[in-house]
């Protein structure tokens, strides 16, 4: 008998090392290698940079709002929130399928305000919901919040150069050295809910220089 013959022979392969490793790989594996290769952060990028778009989207038809600060920042806004004659509350939109604040641009602030529907001119009862009317918050003279409120002229005031708008009349331009109205956001009532009904009429922000 030859030395070859007498030595120990190497015992099988098992299953396992002749399987498909690939077979074998956790879904963590698979997600580190994805990683790795960069397939997968272009995807999240993409959906995060999607979701910040939505954000951004002017208010739509169909939009709830929600209260942009103080301690009920983010609850939804009903007709009761909203004691008539004011003062206005400042608001942003809200994706009702997402649940999306569109507060990714300050140029989506819109003040809300509740006044007697008889004060309201013929054409503001078109866009307003039971009295209730929104306009852009931002002032169109150079771009500053419009945060005052003269509750004797029941006038909207912007702090920075004192243009005062009548909300009573589509937020003309009542004093000061605004060049426009406020735009105007059309909105209705949806099971007590204050709803955007249609897109703000009249350009949103200040003149571009
Ligand atoms: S920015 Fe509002 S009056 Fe000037």
């Amino acid at each position: 008998m030859s030395e070859a013959k007498d030595r120990p022979v190497s015992p099988p392969p098992t299953p396992c090392e002749t399987c498909d490793m690939a077979h074998y790989l956790s879904r963590r594996d698979v997600l580190k290698s994805a990683l790795a290769a960069g397939l997968v952060l272009p995807l999240v990028k993409i959906e995060i940079s999607a979701a910040e778009e939505v954000k951004k989207v002017r208010p739509q038809s169909g939009d709830l709002f929600v209260f942009s600060l103080g301690e009920r920042l983010g609850q939804v806004i009903t007709l009761q929130d909203l004691p008539t004659g004011g003062p206005p509350l400042i608001a942003y939109p809200l994706d009702p399928l997402t649940r999306t604040v569109r507060d990714g641009s300050r140029l989506n602030q819109v003040l809300l305000l509740r006044l007697p529907q008889e004060d309201l001119t013929e054409q503001t009862r078109t866009v307003a919901a039971e009295g209730v009317v929104g306009y852009s918050a931002i002032c169109p003279h150079t771009g500053c919040n419009v945060t005052g409120w003269k509750e004797d002229a029941k006038q909207l005031v912007c702090p920075c150069h004192a243009s005062t708008f009548d909300p009573k009349d589509r937020a003309r331009v009542a004093s000061g050295p605004a060049p426009r109205p406020l735009a105007v956001l059309p909105l209705k009532l949806v099971d007590g809910k204050v709803t955007v009904a249609g897109a703000f009429s009249g350009r949103v922000g200040a003149e571009q220089k």
